[in-house]
Protein backbone atom coordinates (compact mmCIF):
# COMPACT_ATOMS: atom_id res chain seq x y z
CA UNK A 1 0.00 0.00 0.00
CA UNK A 2 1.34 3.30 -0.83
CA UNK A 3 2.20 5.51 2.44
CA UNK A 4 -0.88 7.34 2.73
CA UNK A 5 -1.14 6.08 6.34
CA UNK A 6 0.87 7.18 9.65
CA UNK A 7 1.77 3.56 10.24
CA UNK A 8 2.93 2.74 6.46
CA UNK A 9 5.17 5.59 6.25
CA UNK A 10 8.40 3.88 5.56
CA UNK A 11 10.00 6.46 7.74
CA UNK A 12 8.70 8.53 9.72
CA UNK A 13 10.66 12.12 10.32
CA UNK A 14 12.16 12.62 13.74
CA UNK A 15 9.76 14.49 15.54
CA UNK A 16 10.33 17.86 16.71
CA UNK A 17 11.37 18.05 20.65
CA UNK A 18 7.80 20.04 21.11
CA UNK A 19 6.09 17.02 20.25
CA UNK A 20 4.10 15.65 22.86
CA UNK A 21 4.33 18.14 25.44
CA UNK A 22 0.79 19.47 26.20
CA UNK A 23 0.53 23.27 26.99
CA UNK A 24 -1.40 24.34 29.49
CA UNK A 25 -4.11 25.37 27.34
CA UNK A 26 -4.08 22.41 25.09
CA UNK A 27 -3.99 20.49 29.35
CA UNK A 28 -7.45 22.32 29.95
CA UNK A 29 -8.74 21.38 26.53
CA UNK A 30 -7.93 18.27 27.00
CA UNK A 31 -9.28 17.54 30.40
CA UNK A 32 -12.50 18.50 28.83
CA UNK A 33 -12.19 15.92 26.47
CA UNK A 34 -12.03 13.39 28.88
CA UNK A 35 -14.29 14.43 31.27
CA UNK A 36 -16.76 14.52 28.23
CA UNK A 37 -17.24 10.47 28.36
CA UNK A 38 -17.92 10.92 32.09
CA UNK A 39 -21.45 11.46 32.88
CA UNK A 40 -21.84 8.54 30.16
CA UNK A 41 -19.67 6.01 32.06
CA UNK A 42 -20.76 7.01 35.25
CA UNK A 43 -24.71 6.07 34.30
CA UNK A 44 -23.53 2.91 32.89
CA UNK A 45 -21.11 2.05 36.11
CA UNK A 46 -24.15 3.22 38.40
CA UNK A 47 -26.30 0.92 36.49
CA UNK A 48 -24.95 -2.26 37.09
CA UNK A 49 -26.11 -1.78 40.75
CA UNK A 50 -24.77 -4.97 42.57
CA UNK A 51 -24.36 -7.30 39.57
CA UNK A 52 -21.17 -8.76 38.33
CA UNK A 53 -20.36 -7.21 34.82
CA UNK A 54 -17.21 -7.24 32.52
CA UNK A 55 -15.54 -4.38 32.63
CA UNK A 56 -14.21 -4.47 29.37
CA UNK A 57 -17.04 -3.67 27.98
CA UNK A 58 -17.42 -0.34 29.76
CA UNK A 59 -13.77 0.66 28.79
CA UNK A 60 -14.43 -0.36 24.60
CA UNK A 61 -17.41 2.18 24.92
CA UNK A 62 -15.30 5.30 27.15
CA UNK A 63 -12.56 4.92 24.83
CA UNK A 64 -14.42 4.56 21.58
CA UNK A 65 -16.47 7.64 22.75
CA UNK A 66 -13.43 9.61 23.17
CA UNK A 67 -11.53 9.14 19.91
CA UNK A 68 -14.88 9.54 18.32
CA UNK A 69 -15.36 12.90 20.06
CA UNK A 70 -11.25 13.66 19.30
CA UNK A 71 -11.72 12.93 15.14
CA UNK A 72 -15.46 13.70 14.90
CA UNK A 73 -16.32 16.78 17.24
CA UNK A 74 -19.09 14.96 18.16
CA UNK A 75 -20.56 13.26 21.19
CA UNK A 76 -22.49 10.12 20.58
CA UNK A 77 -24.42 8.31 23.26
CA UNK A 78 -22.44 6.66 25.08
CA UNK A 79 -23.95 3.18 24.56
CA UNK A 80 -25.53 3.98 21.38
CA UNK A 81 -25.63 2.39 17.63
CA UNK A 82 -22.41 4.84 16.24
CA UNK A 83 -19.90 4.03 18.80
CA UNK A 84 -21.16 -0.09 19.27
CA UNK A 85 -20.61 0.09 14.95
CA UNK A 86 -17.08 0.93 15.92
CA UNK A 87 -16.46 -1.10 18.58
CA UNK A 88 -17.78 -4.15 16.55
CA UNK A 89 -15.91 -3.54 13.31
CA UNK A 90 -12.69 -3.46 15.12
CA UNK A 91 -13.62 -6.81 17.21
CA UNK A 92 -14.76 -8.76 14.39
CA UNK A 93 -11.82 -8.16 12.37
CA UNK A 94 -9.35 -9.38 15.39
CA UNK A 95 -11.27 -12.94 14.38
CA UNK A 96 -9.86 -13.04 10.78
CA UNK A 97 -6.48 -11.42 11.77
CA UNK A 98 -5.76 -13.86 14.41
CA UNK A 99 -2.13 -14.47 15.30
CA UNK A 100 -1.26 -12.83 12.13
CA UNK A 101 -2.32 -13.14 8.40
CA UNK A 102 -0.72 -16.01 6.27
CA UNK A 103 0.29 -13.02 3.40
CA UNK A 104 2.40 -11.19 6.86
CA UNK A 105 4.34 -14.06 6.26
CA UNK A 106 4.65 -14.97 2.87
CA UNK A 107 4.02 -11.71 0.99
CA UNK A 108 2.82 -13.00 -2.70
CA UNK A 109 -0.35 -14.20 -1.06
CA UNK A 110 -1.41 -11.18 -0.74
CA UNK A 111 -2.55 -11.56 -4.27
CA UNK A 112 -4.95 -14.37 -3.22
CA UNK A 113 -7.71 -13.45 -1.51
CA UNK A 114 -7.94 -15.66 1.16
CA UNK A 115 -11.54 -15.84 2.98
CA UNK A 116 -9.32 -14.10 6.05
CA UNK A 117 -8.55 -11.16 3.50
CA UNK A 118 -11.86 -10.97 2.31
CA UNK A 119 -13.55 -10.22 5.39
CA UNK A 120 -11.32 -8.17 6.04
CA UNK A 121 -11.99 -5.61 3.18
CA UNK A 122 -15.62 -5.96 4.01
CA UNK A 123 -15.38 -4.72 7.44
CA UNK A 124 -12.81 -2.00 6.46
CA UNK A 125 -15.16 -1.06 3.57
CA UNK A 126 -17.81 -0.81 6.49
CA UNK A 127 -15.60 1.36 8.22
CA UNK A 128 -14.72 3.50 5.63
CA UNK A 129 -18.22 4.09 4.32
CA UNK A 130 -18.91 5.37 8.05
CA UNK A 131 -15.70 7.91 7.89
CA UNK A 132 -16.96 8.94 4.49
CA UNK A 133 -19.65 10.18 5.89
CA UNK A 134 -18.03 12.00 8.32
CA UNK A 135 -16.17 13.98 6.23
CA UNK A 136 -19.03 14.73 4.02
CA UNK A 137 -20.21 16.54 6.72
CA UNK A 138 -17.42 18.25 8.04
CA UNK A 139 -16.67 19.34 4.16
CA UNK A 140 -20.39 20.83 4.16
CA UNK A 141 -19.67 22.56 7.47
CA UNK A 142 -16.15 23.86 7.50
CA UNK A 143 -15.65 27.22 7.76
CA UNK A 144 -12.18 27.47 8.41
CA UNK A 145 -12.87 29.07 11.92
CA UNK A 146 -11.16 27.64 14.90
CA UNK A 147 -11.26 23.19 14.63
CA UNK A 148 -13.45 21.47 16.08
CA UNK A 149 -11.64 18.23 16.12
CA UNK A 150 -9.05 16.31 14.08
CA UNK A 151 -10.94 16.46 10.44
CA UNK A 152 -11.05 20.18 11.17
CA UNK A 153 -7.09 20.54 11.90
CA UNK A 154 -6.37 18.49 8.79
CA UNK A 155 -8.70 20.87 6.40
CA UNK A 156 -7.24 23.74 8.08
CA UNK A 157 -3.47 22.50 7.66
CA UNK A 158 -4.11 21.80 3.91
CA UNK A 159 -6.00 25.13 3.01
CA UNK A 160 -2.69 26.53 5.27
CA UNK A 161 -0.16 25.07 2.25
CA UNK A 162 -2.43 25.53 -0.39
CA UNK A 163 -2.68 29.31 0.22
CA UNK A 164 1.08 29.14 0.72
CA UNK A 165 1.63 27.48 -2.20
CA UNK A 166 4.36 25.46 -0.89
CA UNK A 167 3.31 21.86 -0.42
CA UNK A 168 2.32 19.16 -3.04
CA UNK A 169 -1.28 19.02 -2.27
CA UNK A 170 -1.57 15.23 -3.36
CA UNK A 171 0.41 14.85 0.36
CA UNK A 172 -3.63 15.64 2.12
CA UNK A 173 -5.95 13.71 0.24
CA UNK A 174 -9.01 12.42 1.74
CA UNK A 175 -8.07 8.63 1.28
CA UNK A 176 -4.63 10.43 3.51
CA UNK A 177 -7.05 11.97 6.28
CA UNK A 178 -9.22 8.41 6.63
CA UNK A 179 -6.24 6.11 7.18
CA UNK A 180 -4.96 8.83 9.53
CA UNK A 181 -8.18 8.39 11.65
CA UNK A 182 -7.87 5.05 10.73
CA UNK A 183 -4.22 4.80 12.40
CA UNK A 184 -5.86 6.98 15.25
CA UNK A 185 -8.60 4.12 15.95
CA UNK A 186 -6.10 1.48 15.88
CA UNK A 187 -3.11 2.81 17.81
CA UNK A 188 -5.13 4.46 20.20
CA UNK A 189 -8.06 2.47 20.85
CA UNK A 190 -7.23 -0.62 22.07
CA UNK A 191 -3.60 -0.34 23.68
CA UNK A 192 -5.81 2.04 26.17
CA UNK A 193 -8.58 -0.15 26.60
CA UNK A 194 -6.42 -3.55 27.73
CA UNK A 195 -4.31 -1.12 29.71
CA UNK A 196 -7.31 0.06 31.79
CA UNK A 197 -8.45 -3.12 32.14
CA UNK A 198 -5.15 -4.75 33.45
CA UNK A 199 -5.73 -1.23 35.68
CA UNK A 200 -9.18 -3.09 36.94
CA UNK A 201 -7.62 -6.33 37.12
CA UNK A 202 -4.55 -5.57 38.97
CA UNK A 203 -6.23 -3.51 41.23
CA UNK A 204 -8.95 -6.01 42.02
CA UNK A 205 -6.20 -8.59 42.49
CA UNK A 206 -4.26 -6.32 44.86
CA UNK A 207 -6.92 -4.54 46.84
CA UNK A 208 -4.20 -3.35 49.03
CA UNK A 209 -2.88 -1.30 46.16
CA UNK A 210 -6.13 -0.14 45.18
CA UNK A 211 -6.94 1.47 48.89
CA UNK A 212 -3.79 3.45 48.71
CA UNK A 213 -4.14 4.41 45.20
CA UNK A 214 -8.15 5.48 46.63
CA UNK A 215 -6.57 7.21 49.62
CA UNK A 216 -4.10 9.45 48.04
CA UNK A 217 -6.92 10.71 45.52
CA UNK A 218 -9.17 11.65 48.67
CA UNK A 219 -5.98 13.30 50.53
CA UNK A 220 -4.43 15.29 46.72
CA UNK A 221 -7.61 15.59 44.89
CA UNK A 222 -10.75 15.47 47.66
CA UNK A 223 -14.18 14.38 46.85
CA UNK A 224 -15.56 17.71 45.61
CA UNK A 225 -13.70 17.96 42.27
CA UNK A 226 -12.12 15.54 39.17
CA UNK A 227 -8.62 14.98 38.77
CA UNK A 228 -6.87 17.55 36.85
CA UNK A 229 -3.57 16.56 34.52
CA UNK A 230 -1.70 19.29 37.62
CA UNK A 231 -2.59 16.67 40.54
CA UNK A 232 -0.01 14.72 38.60
CA UNK A 233 3.02 15.82 40.40
CA UNK A 234 1.43 15.93 43.60
CA UNK A 235 -0.39 12.02 43.35
CA UNK A 236 3.60 10.23 43.20
CA UNK A 237 1.91 6.44 44.57
CA UNK A 238 -1.06 6.68 41.73
CA UNK A 239 1.56 7.61 39.05
CA UNK A 240 3.93 5.10 39.95
CA UNK A 241 0.85 2.49 40.09
CA UNK A 242 -0.10 2.89 36.36
CA UNK A 243 3.27 3.19 35.35
CA UNK A 244 3.70 -0.17 37.02
CA UNK A 245 0.41 -1.26 34.88
CA UNK A 246 2.16 -0.50 32.02
CA UNK A 247 5.19 -2.45 32.68
CA UNK A 248 3.09 -5.32 34.22
CA UNK A 249 0.47 -5.44 31.68
CA UNK A 250 3.26 -4.65 28.68
CA UNK A 251 0.08 -4.67 26.21
CA UNK A 252 2.38 -4.38 23.25
CA UNK A 253 5.06 -6.92 24.06
CA UNK A 254 6.77 -6.57 20.57
CA UNK A 255 5.63 -3.39 19.52
CA UNK A 256 4.96 -3.02 16.35
CA UNK A 257 7.17 -5.00 13.17
CA UNK A 258 9.65 -3.11 11.06
CA UNK A 259 12.36 -4.01 8.96
CA UNK A 260 16.04 -3.02 8.27
CA UNK A 261 16.59 -0.57 5.70
CA UNK A 262 20.03 -1.68 5.11
CA UNK A 263 22.85 -4.37 6.44
CA UNK A 264 23.22 -3.73 10.20
CA UNK A 265 25.76 -4.83 12.60
CA UNK A 266 24.39 -5.03 16.06
CA UNK A 267 26.22 -7.05 19.22
CA UNK A 268 28.64 -8.58 17.04
CA UNK A 269 25.59 -9.50 14.55
CA UNK A 270 24.35 -8.68 11.10
CA UNK A 271 20.82 -8.26 10.54
CA UNK A 272 20.49 -8.26 6.47
CA UNK A 273 18.71 -5.49 4.60
CA UNK A 274 14.90 -6.31 4.74
CA UNK A 275 14.68 -8.17 7.96
CA UNK A 276 11.74 -8.05 9.95
CA UNK A 277 12.78 -6.81 13.17
CA UNK A 278 10.71 -6.75 16.73
CA UNK A 279 11.64 -4.72 19.75
CA UNK A 280 10.83 -7.26 22.80
CA UNK A 281 9.52 -4.73 25.21
CA UNK A 282 8.45 -7.47 27.40
CA UNK A 283 11.32 -8.86 28.35
CA UNK A 284 12.51 -5.41 29.33
CA UNK A 285 9.78 -5.05 31.48
CA UNK A 286 10.57 -8.47 33.08
CA UNK A 287 14.34 -8.55 32.84
CA UNK A 288 15.96 -9.46 36.24
CA UNK A 289 18.68 -7.06 36.35
CA UNK A 290 17.01 -4.32 35.93
CA UNK A 291 13.88 -4.83 38.15
CA UNK A 292 13.93 -6.70 41.80
CA UNK A 293 11.06 -9.27 41.36
CA UNK A 294 9.63 -8.27 38.35
CA UNK A 295 6.86 -10.66 38.33
CA UNK A 296 5.30 -8.82 40.99
CA UNK A 297 3.07 -6.32 40.94
CA UNK A 298 4.85 -3.39 42.85
CA UNK A 299 4.16 0.13 42.25
CA UNK A 300 7.39 0.65 44.06
CA UNK A 301 9.03 -0.52 41.12
CA UNK A 302 8.52 3.60 40.01
CA UNK A 303 9.14 5.22 43.10
CA UNK A 304 12.48 6.05 44.78
CA UNK A 305 13.98 6.55 48.45
CA UNK A 306 12.08 10.08 48.17
CA UNK A 307 9.10 8.68 47.32
CA UNK A 308 9.16 10.23 43.97
CA UNK A 309 8.17 9.09 40.73
CA UNK A 310 10.57 7.48 38.95
CA UNK A 311 9.60 8.66 35.43
CA UNK A 312 12.58 7.06 33.05
CA UNK A 313 13.81 3.96 34.64
CA UNK A 314 16.20 2.03 32.03
CA UNK A 315 14.31 -1.09 30.98
CA UNK A 316 10.97 0.72 30.79
CA UNK A 317 9.77 1.93 27.19
CA UNK A 318 5.83 0.37 26.60
CA UNK A 319 5.65 2.87 23.75
CA UNK A 320 8.53 1.53 22.02
CA UNK A 321 11.51 4.01 21.23
CA UNK A 322 13.05 5.64 18.00
CA UNK A 323 11.62 7.13 15.42
CA UNK A 324 8.56 5.12 15.28
CA UNK A 325 7.73 5.61 18.80
CA UNK A 326 4.43 5.68 19.44
CA UNK A 327 2.78 8.67 18.05
CA UNK A 328 0.04 9.16 20.74
CA UNK A 329 2.39 8.58 23.95
CA UNK A 330 2.09 11.63 25.58
CA UNK A 331 -2.03 11.67 25.04
CA UNK A 332 -1.95 8.37 25.90
CA UNK A 333 -0.20 9.03 29.44
CA UNK A 334 -2.83 12.20 30.14
CA UNK A 335 -6.30 10.21 29.32
CA UNK A 336 -5.08 7.19 30.94
CA UNK A 337 -4.03 9.11 34.26
CA UNK A 338 -7.38 10.72 34.06
CA UNK A 339 -9.65 8.17 34.27
CA UNK A 340 -7.57 5.72 36.21
CA UNK A 341 -7.54 8.16 39.28
CA UNK A 342 -11.20 9.46 38.36
CA UNK A 343 -12.18 5.76 38.26
CA UNK A 344 -10.88 4.81 42.03
CA UNK A 345 -11.45 8.53 43.51
CA UNK A 346 -15.12 7.51 42.72
CA UNK A 347 -15.11 3.92 42.86
CA UNK A 348 -14.35 0.28 44.09
CA UNK A 349 -14.16 -2.72 42.15
CA UNK A 350 -13.30 -6.30 43.67
CA UNK A 351 -13.60 -9.72 42.37
CA UNK A 352 -17.32 -11.10 41.70
CA UNK A 353 -18.83 -13.38 44.53
CA UNK A 354 -17.95 -17.19 43.72
CA UNK A 355 -14.80 -15.79 41.87
CA UNK A 356 -12.23 -15.42 44.99
CA UNK A 357 -9.84 -18.14 44.35
CA UNK A 358 -9.60 -16.61 40.70
CA UNK A 359 -6.35 -14.79 40.06
CA UNK A 360 -7.30 -11.55 38.47
CA UNK A 361 -3.70 -10.79 36.97
CA UNK A 362 -3.46 -13.37 34.51
CA UNK A 363 -2.52 -12.43 31.12
CA UNK A 364 -2.79 -14.36 27.84
CA UNK A 365 -1.77 -13.59 24.50
CA UNK A 366 -3.61 -11.80 21.60
CA UNK A 367 -2.73 -11.85 18.26
CA UNK A 368 0.26 -9.05 19.16
CA UNK A 369 -0.77 -8.49 22.49
CA UNK A 370 -0.81 -8.95 26.00
CA UNK A 371 -4.25 -9.05 27.68
CA UNK A 372 -5.99 -9.73 30.92
CA UNK A 373 -7.89 -12.23 31.18
CA UNK A 374 -11.50 -11.29 31.34
CA UNK A 375 -13.56 -11.56 34.52
CA UNK A 376 -16.64 -9.95 35.76
CA UNK A 377 -16.31 -7.31 38.54
CA UNK A 378 -18.73 -5.71 40.87
CA UNK A 379 -18.47 -2.29 41.10
CA UNK A 380 -19.56 0.01 44.51
CA UNK A 381 -19.76 3.56 44.82
CA UNK A 382 -17.50 5.28 47.04
CA UNK A 383 -19.09 8.57 48.24
C1 LIG B 1 -1.52 2.57 26.70
C2 LIG B 1 -1.60 3.20 25.56
C3 LIG B 1 -0.66 2.97 24.40
C4 LIG B 1 0.42 2.14 24.27
C5 LIG B 1 1.00 1.17 25.31
C6 LIG B 1 0.93 2.31 22.92
C7 LIG B 1 2.03 1.67 22.41
C8 LIG B 1 2.45 1.78 21.11
C9 LIG B 1 3.55 1.04 20.54
C10 LIG B 1 4.43 0.05 21.31
C11 LIG B 1 3.66 1.41 19.24
C12 LIG B 1 4.65 0.86 18.22
C13 LIG B 1 5.88 1.69 18.12
C14 LIG B 1 6.88 1.05 17.18
O1 LIG B 1 6.50 0.76 16.04
O2 LIG B 1 8.03 0.82 17.58
C15 LIG B 1 2.63 2.39 18.97
C16 LIG B 1 2.43 3.00 17.75
C17 LIG B 1 1.45 3.93 17.51
N1 LIG B 1 0.57 4.45 18.42
FE1 LIG B 1 0.42 3.95 20.37
N2 LIG B 1 0.16 3.25 22.28
C18 LIG B 1 -0.81 3.69 23.14
C19 LIG B 1 -1.79 4.64 22.89
C20 LIG B 1 -1.92 5.34 21.73
C21 LIG B 1 -2.88 6.43 21.51
C22 LIG B 1 -3.87 6.95 22.55
C23 LIG B 1 -2.72 6.82 20.21
C24 LIG B 1 -3.43 7.91 19.43
C25 LIG B 1 -4.54 8.47 19.74
C26 LIG B 1 -1.67 6.00 19.62
C27 LIG B 1 -1.25 6.11 18.31
C28 LIG B 1 -0.24 5.35 17.76
C29 LIG B 1 0.15 5.43 16.35
C30 LIG B 1 -0.51 6.30 15.28
C31 LIG B 1 1.21 4.54 16.20
C32 LIG B 1 1.99 4.25 14.93
C33 LIG B 1 3.21 5.14 14.84
C34 LIG B 1 4.06 4.85 13.62
O3 LIG B 1 3.88 3.82 12.96
O4 LIG B 1 4.96 5.67 13.31
N3 LIG B 1 -1.20 5.13 20.57
N4 LIG B 1 1.91 2.61 20.13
Amino acid sequence: MAARTITNQPNRKKQSSKRGTLTTRNNERFEKLVYSILPGLTKCLDSKGSEPFNPKAVLDLSIYNMLATICFGKQFEFDGPEINFYVKVRQDSREPVGNGLAADYFPFLRHFPTPAVKKLRQLMGQYFDAVNKELEEHRASYDGGEPKDLIDVIFQVRKELEDEGKEDMTMITDTHIRQTILDIFSGGTETSIFTLHWCIGLLVQHPDVQAKVAAELDKVVGRDRLPCLNDRDNLPYTVATLYEVLRYGSVAPVASPHATTTDVQIGGYTIPKGTWVLFNTYSMHYDEELWDEPHKFKPEHFLDEAGKVRLHPEGFLPFSAGRRVCLGESMAKAQLFLIFSWLFQHFKFAKAPGMEQEDYSEGKALSFMNVVKENDVVVEKRF
